[in-house]
């Protein structure tokens, strides 16, 4: 089933090769011969400490099991505001004709969407439309990778794309490719800009899949994080975890039938550094000019960071 997986998604990369590395970085949590005489290693998945070649497959399960309902959660859980952030996330990209977006932890493509229409919308932005009465040239081609540890996401984000007009034909175009964000399959200096969104939270090696985003950027790109982040004000970070170990477990349960799931994700935002902490790694990675900037009382943050 795997390697039949496998196969697919290195079908889809053939008409993308230019993105392609010929061989694989290696990925550093890979077990080694030795690994069986020695201590296991430890991470966190949620308030659980579990191996760490463990964690990667527990993920997966969580979002295998939510993937269907994923999007309509969202809106549930966030009251509709993770739109809000999204649109903030583009604002704050503002990206133009000729960009090449690389999604990671993209799920469904909700980010990439967004990327993709503001391209469309941008004023520089003149279809590819070959008649010869059009006035104006077409603009530089642009394009989202969305890229996932989980097909059953990028599943429904493919359905998604096909109602909004989004194929690896289209232009703007995108793309759909399954992998771990910790060993990325593109060639060094791709993408003008990365984006991860609710995502980097989920991996093992974030220094790791900090350094992969550096080096497939090209110098000037762009790195952006949203994620979930520790609320400063204490009353409200009260009431907030009130709200979400309470609440949105249960609204799991009621909506996707798996209550456990959405306690890890809960758990997952509590375990995940503060905000001048993600600052000082994505710094050490390699990033310049790092800024963030809270919205919603901190609920969530914006991470900026160039590759210069
Ligand atoms: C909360 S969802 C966010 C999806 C999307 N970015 C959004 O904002 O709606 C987290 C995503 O991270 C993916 N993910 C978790 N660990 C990953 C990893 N190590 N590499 C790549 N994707 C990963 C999951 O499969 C899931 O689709």
């Amino acid at each position: 089933m795997l390697q039949t997986l496998n196969r697919s998604v290195r079908r889809m990369g053939l008409s993308f090769s230019r993105f392609y590395t010929s061989t694989n970085n290696p990925t550093p949590s890979s077990s080694s011969s030795s690994s069986s005489q020695q201590p296991q290693e430890k991470t966190h998945f949620g308030f659980k400490t579990v191996n760490k070649e463990d964690k990667e497959d527990m993920v997966k399960e969580v979002f295998d099991s939510v993937s269907s309902k994923y999007d309509l959660m969202n809106d549930v859980m966030s009251m509709g505001i993770h739109r809000l952030w999204k649109d903030e996330l583009m604002n704050t990209l503002n990206p133009t004709p000729g960009s090449h977006l690389l999604d990671v932890a993209g799920g469904t493509g909700d980010v990439s969407f967004r990327f993709l229409d503001r391209i469309k919308n941008s004023p520089n932005y003149f279809p590819n439309i070959a008649s010869s009465s059009t006035l104006k040239s077409s603009s530089l081609p642009s394009s989202a990778t969305v890229y996932d540890i989980n097909q059953s996401m990028l599943n429904e984000g493919k359905k998604r794309g096909l109602t909004m007009g989004y194929t690896d034909l289209s232009d703007p175009s995108i793309d759909w490719v399954q992998g771990n964000s910790e060993n990325l399959p593109f060639k060094d200096e791709t993408f003008n800009c990365y984006t991860v969104s609710f995502g980097i939270r989920n991996c093992t090696n974030i220094d790791q899949v900090l350094r992969e985003a550096h080096r497939v950027l090209k110098k000037g790109g762009r790195f952006l994080c949203l994620e979930f982040t520790q609320v400063p004000n204490p009353l409200l970070r009260y009431a907030y975890d009130t709200y979400s170990f309470n609440v949105i477990p249960v609204m799991g349960q009621l909506i996707t039938g798996d209550h456990d799931s959405y306690k890890y994700l809960v758990e997952s935002i509590r375990q995940f550094p503060n905000q001048d902490k993600f600052a000082q790694m994505i710094t050490d990675a390699g990033f310049k000019q790092v800024t963030y900037k809270n919205l919603t009382f901190g609920v969530v943050a914006i991470h900026s960071g160039f590759k210069l």
